[in-house]
């Protein structure tokens, strides 16, 4: 903590993931109240390029959930939210305005994929600030084309990322994040210290025993554990399939 920590600071400080909800309901108004205020994050030049699909409804929830790699946070959570990509709306703008969107290129995926997450992020504080809990689900990118055949995402839209909403069931512990120095660098970019910083904070993570072997109950450091995630090549955890889905829904990726 600094003298520069403001209470929204402190409240980014505290976040952790959240997988078991309360039943209870959001209290009506709350989710137009997060997603309203959400919306005010900056968005790439003033074109808003992106959507939230809402999914409340127990069925759909449940069908999800099996989409997503069977994650029962989301068959737990009162809300679900997917946040999308979104050059649909702009299109239909275009068509309107006599011009011809540009969709071609990675770097309009790019756009809305950062602009939903812009959007999702802010949600997430302002989710956090009511007292609420949340995980991401960037599973919800398993099973892309039944995903947008269950949410109907017309062309030019894409899920981004889901987003389970409720009352924490559950508190758990803070997750501690890399040294500062290994990732804000001064001037230019700050290779050769990076090894050092990468020991101390695998050595803080083995004391915390945060991650330990099934069978062997060895305990092991976040390198072991981020080099092994990294280094899948399973075609589920790659999810091959998002390229030809997005180039489906109308993303070129020239
Ligand atoms: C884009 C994105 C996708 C994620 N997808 C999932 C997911 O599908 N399921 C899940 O349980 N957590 C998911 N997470 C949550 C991360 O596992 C979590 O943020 C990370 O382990 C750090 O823990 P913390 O959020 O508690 O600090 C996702 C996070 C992000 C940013």
């Amino acid at each position: 903590m600094t003298e520069f920590d403001s209470s929204l600071m402190e409240q980014m400080r505290r976040h952790r993931s959240i997988r078991e909800f309360k039943p209870d309901p959001l209290p009506e108004g709350m989710l137009e109240a997060i997603v309203s205020s959400a919306q005010m994050a900056s968005t790439s030049s003033y074109l808003q390029y992106y959507s939230v699909v809402v999914v409340e409804e127990v069925d759909k929830k449940a069908r999800l959930a099996e989409l997503c790699g069977n994650q029962d946070q989301i068959r737990q959570c009162p809300t679900f939210l997917v946040f999308c990509a979104d050059l649909h709306r702009l299109k239909r703008v275009c068509d309107r305005e006599g011009t011809l969107i540009q969709t071609g290129y990675v770097e309009s995926l790019l756009v809305a994929a950062i602009d939903a997450a812009l959007l999702a992020q802010n949600a997430a504080l302002a989710a956090e600030s009511l007292g609420l809990g949340m995980v991401y689900i960037g599973a919800i990118r398993n099973e892309p084309a039944q995903v947008i055949a269950e949410l109907g995402l017309p062309n030019l839209t894409f899920p981004i990322v889901g987003m389970c909403l409720g009352y924490p069931a559950v508190d758990p512990p803070s997750k501690p994040r890399l040294p500062l120095p290994a990732v804000l660098h001064r001037e230019r970019y700050q290779a050769k210290a990076m090894d050092a910083h990468l020991d101390a904070y695998d050595a803080k993570i083995v004391t915390m025993e945060m991650f330990r072997h099934m069978e062997t109950g060895e305990v092991y450091g976040w390198m072991a554990r981020a080099a092994r995630q990294a280094a899948y090549t399973d075609p589920k955890r790659l999810r091959v399939d998002v390229g030809r889905v997005l180039r489906e829904q109308g993303f070129g990726l020239k």
